[in-house]
């Protein structure tokens, strides 16, 4: 059969364009191992069937027969997660790893995520004495070799943990051999595209690499406990490579964000079958490693409370449960009428495109000719409506070279008739601006938040209300 390496859909021959997802020239060649299709337990179970009740996750072994749902044993309590030591991956995560579930964590090459997976591993190998949740950890590589994951080690402080286990190695079978003999609670893949099953007529990270070997291993966590975590690498297009395949198969899916560039580093959750999926994680990478970061005015420069710049703009923006101020930036320049550029960098750029249109519509701006970049500052991407005004005053603020008065902050959705309208969560908003020493918020009318101080508070009815706040 033919399966696409996009979608994951199956054909019968080899066409040129994807009929489910209408994607060109990705249909993979993928032969059929018809014993393995009807039972694909049988893999990783047969590698590992030698003695399968030593396996310590005892409620993981199959139930064969249909239950009455309350007496199934599964009240949360029952489920003990294992913390990883870092408290914003455990946020994304729900609280921690959950033991039989497989986590696929994916981002460009050289953001960081080797280096976050050795840190985990790292931290919860080496709690060893002090916690409970002590694991051993597994962490295979098959990228680097031994001695260089040796070297980061050390960079980053774990090289000393002798509950953590490093195996360099790129045939699954072997891999599931060595989690057999070294019964980690935790396994680290790193990387899911770098592992083949000898068996199999394809490439190592082709279609049908991945579907086998992703299966196996999942077939693996749930029938041992372990929590098996998966390194994913991204397309040039920006998704997981052979994503959707995988992304089906797994429990939970994080996302890497921000630019390499960038000290800043996000870590989102896009599935989690254990937790919600609007939770961020902020990193900040630093020479030994990953470091947390707690205190999240640091996305937006702090001068912004102090002086006045043009075209630059602060966002109180929700991620999760918790507000994030982001600097919002555009600019202006000279450009060709008709072939006017519009880039952005971290923004939606459909949202760009409306946002100018609206300025010319109902601000009375003339751009048609203006080259505009818009980008958000620090590498987090901003998808949120609230963000449009905070958009909309930087390119106005860009084209005026005029901008807001220090300690000014600004959200509020727009809409296509240069109305401003509600966004949610106002008041968590405006405390954390406060907070972060933004006294003044310009805010869309009406709406029942009330602010800690009132009189700080611009409310605008429409942008050329907002743009009036433009010094
Ligand atoms: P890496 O984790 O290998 O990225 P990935 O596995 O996602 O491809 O490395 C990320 C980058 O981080 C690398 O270019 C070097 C840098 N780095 C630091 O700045 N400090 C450190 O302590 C480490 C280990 C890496
Ligand atoms: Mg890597």
């Amino acid at each position: 059969m033919y399966v696409c390496r996009a979608c994951g859909g199956v054909q019968a021959r080899w066409i040129g364009k994807c009929p489910d997802c209408g994607a060109w020239d990705t249909l993979e060649e993928h032969r059929v191992d018809r014993a393995a299709e009807r039972d694909p337990q049988r893999g990783a179970a047969e590698a590992w069937a030698l003695d399968p009740t030593a396996l310590g996750g005892g409620d993981a072994a199959p139930a064969a027969a249909a239950r009455p749902i309350h007496e199934i044993d599964g009240s949360e309590a029952n489920v003990q997660r294992l913390p990883s030591g870092i408290a914003e991956l455990d946020r994304v995560l729900g609280g921690g790893l959950v033991p039989g579930s497989v986590t696929l964590i994916g981002g460009d090459p050289g953001i960081g995520k080797s280096t976050l997976m050795l840190q985990v591993a790292g931290r919860l190998a080496g709690s060893a004495a002090e916690s409970p949740h002590a694991a051993r950890v597994l962490y295979v590589t098959s990228e680097e070799s031994a001695e260089q994951l040796r070297l980061r080690a050390q960079r980053l402080g774990v090289a000393q943990t002798p509950d953590l286990f490093v195996l360099a190695d790129t045939n699954l079978a072997r891999i599931i051999e060595q989690a057999r003999r070294t019964r980690p609670r935790v396994m680290v893949l790193d990387s899911i595209q770098m592992v083949y099953k000898a068996d199999l007529d394809a490439s190592p990270g082709s279609v049908a690499q991945l579907r086998r070997c992703a299966a196996e291993l999942v077939y693996l966590a749930k029938l041992t406990g372990i929590a098996v975590i998966l390194v994913g690498h991204v397309t040039k297009e920006g998704q997981l490579a052979g994503p959707r395949l995988l992304e089906h198969l797994v429990d939970a899916v994080l996302y890497f964000e921000g630019d390499r560039y960038h000290a800043h580093r996000i870590v989102r959750g896009i599935k989690n079958r254990f937790g919600s999926t609007l939770e961020i994680g902020i990193f900040e990478m630093t020479g030994y490693g990953l470091k947390e970061v707690q205190s999240l005015g640091a996305l937006a420069d702090a001068a912004g409370a102090t002086e006045s710049r043009p075209g630059s703009v602060i966002c109180p923006v929700l991620a999760g449960s918790r507000c994030v101020l982001v600097e919002v930036q555009a600019l202006t320049a000279t450009g060709f009428l008709g072939a006017a550029k519009r880039k952005s960098s971290g923004l939606d750029a459909n949202r760009l495109a409306m946002l100018i249109a609206v300025l010319e519509q109902h601000a009375g701006l003339r751009l048609a000719d203006r080259d505009i970049f818009a980008s958000s500052v620090g590498g987090i991407k901003v998808a949120e409506p609230a963000a449009d005004l905070a958009l909309l005053l930087a390119i106005a603020g860009a084209h005026y070279k005029r901008g807001l008065a220090p300690g000014i902050a600004a959200v509020g959705e727009v809409g296509l008739g240069g109305e401003v309208r509600p966004v949610p969560q106002l008041e968590q908003r405006i405390r954390e601006a406060q907070r972060l020493g933004f006294k003044h918020v310009i805010v869309p009318h009406g709406g029942a938040a009330t602010a800690p101080k009132g009189d700080s508070l611009v409310r605008v009815r429409t942008i050329g209300q907002a743009i009036e706040q433009l010094g």
